[in-house]
């Protein structure tokens, strides 16, 4: 099966776009991932701007979630088209995160926008969306997906080796999968990652830039240790997993609220340095806790940043830990979460439940909307419709 794969992630930097061929051999108890196309796509610079301000915290209405749900939508297969995957069997259109409900340490909602039929309509294939819906509404966090697709993917080493093997991806917020000997595999958010660096450097730059570029300014500043211990203290840090988080519990607030406990002015640079060791001590600290690993596998964005990456190595040595990229074993680091999504949509396509959440148990994970013209195979026709009288027995 041919699965396009549409999808943004919190830091809403580009829109990714994915075409995979998946094929299950059941015998063989083995399903085989072909990318043949790993790209991004430019957003629409204003319906961006407006993304952001929105995960950020930015008041809106209900007609603009309305049009922000339909314009996402077409913005969405537009980049499946351009980028050449419009002739997928399926498309896998996760949607843009503007909402992430959380309430005693409980998730209870999730919202996503780019409508599934504005994309089927556009490219012409069935779209599985709302990848999340139904963990969450039977009790799970429905985030991170990450960890069915690791379990797969490295359960069988794992198991070889005898050592748990966990991976990280460095998206708006950081999140981590360990996959044990035994095959279990779990996952959280750690916390903030290059989202919390990203808007740091947009609000001092006045928006000309838009991340620090191989964290160079982070390599330049220095550590204000009082800062981080301030920043450590937040409550989620302390929160047992499973647990998930999102933009707007890490926004420019929470740096606005640690700086004003410090006191004083701290540097762009140093805010950003100290924010790198936030992510890398906050990952290796929570991994740690879980049991630790012997290697950590990075993928997304954030493997771009060596600030980042030098900074993550030297937290997890000491706990013994290797920190590798997952290009490494042959997945593109850009493009891990493309794959997941395919991964995870080929199932849902096929209403094959998954268990998102070990706690929760299996569940078809998506909403799979049909190609618009698709025939039904049991009723071909709507026809003439009469109303009977109801038999009672
Ligand atoms: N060359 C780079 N140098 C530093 N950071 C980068 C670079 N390229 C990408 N990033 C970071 O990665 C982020 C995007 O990562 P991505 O995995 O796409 O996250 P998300 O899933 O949240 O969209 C950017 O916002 C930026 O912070
Ligand atoms: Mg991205």
């Amino acid at each position: 099966m041919r699965v396009a794969v549409v999808h943004s992630g919190t830091s809403a930097d580009a829109i990714d776009v994915a075409l995979v061929d998946i094929v299950t051999d059941e015998r063989a108890g083995v399903t085989d991932m072909t990318p043949l196309i790993l790209t991004d796509v430019a957003w629409p610079s204003a319906l961006r701007d407006r993304v952001l301000a929105i995960a950020l915290g930015e008041p809106v209405s209900i007609a603009e979630v309305a049009r922000l749900d339909v314009q996402i939508g077409e913005a969405f297969a537009d980049a499946v088209i351009r980028a050449g995957c419009h002739e997928a069997d399926l498309v896998v259109a996760p949607g843009q995160t503007v909402y992430h409900w959380v309430e005693g340490g409980r998730t209870r909602g999730t919202l996503q926008l780019g409508r599934s039929a504005v994309i089927a309509e556009r490219t012409g294939a069935a779209v599985v969306s709302d990848l999340r819906a139904a963990d969450i509404a039977a009790g799970g966090t429905g985030a991170p997906l990450m960890p069915v697709f690791d379990g797969a993917w490295l359960g069988a080493e794992a198991a070889h080796s005898g050592e748990a093997i966990a991976t990280l991806n460095l998206g708006g917020i950081a999140n981590i999968s360990r996959i044990t000997p035994v095959g279990t595999a779990s996952g959280w958010d750690t916390g903030p990652a290059n989202g919390l660096l990203d808007a740091v450097v947009m609000r001092a730059t006045s928006g000309r830039e838009s991340f620090d570029d191989d964290g160079y300014r982070a390599a330049s500043g220095r550590v204000n240790r009082h800062l981080l211990q301030i920043m450590e203290g937040h409550p989620y840090f302390a929160q047992a997993p499973p647990k998930s988080t999102g933009r707007e519990t890490f926004a420019l607030d929470f740096v606005d609220a640690a700086v004003h406990t410090l006191g004083g002015d701290v540097p762009v640079d140093d805010l950003l340095a100290t924010l790198v060791r936030l992510t890398a001590r906050t990952v290796a600290e929570s991994l740690r806790r879980a049991g630790g690993a012997s290697t950590l596998i990075a993928s997304g964005g954030g493997v771009r940043n060596s600030a980042l990456m030098a900074s993550m190595g030297d937290a997890l040595a000491e706990d013994g830990c290797t920190l590798t990229t997952s290009a490494e074993r042959g997945i593109d680091p850009i493009h891990k979460e493309s794959l997941l999504f395919a991964f995870v949509g080929y199932f849902s396509a096929h209403a094959i439940p998954i268990a998102l959440d070990p706690k929760v148990g299996p569940r078809v994970a998506g909403v799979t909307t049909p190609a618009g013209w698709a025939a039904n195979t049991r009723v071909s026709s709507i026809g003439e419709m009469q109303i009977r009288e109801r038999h009672m027995k």
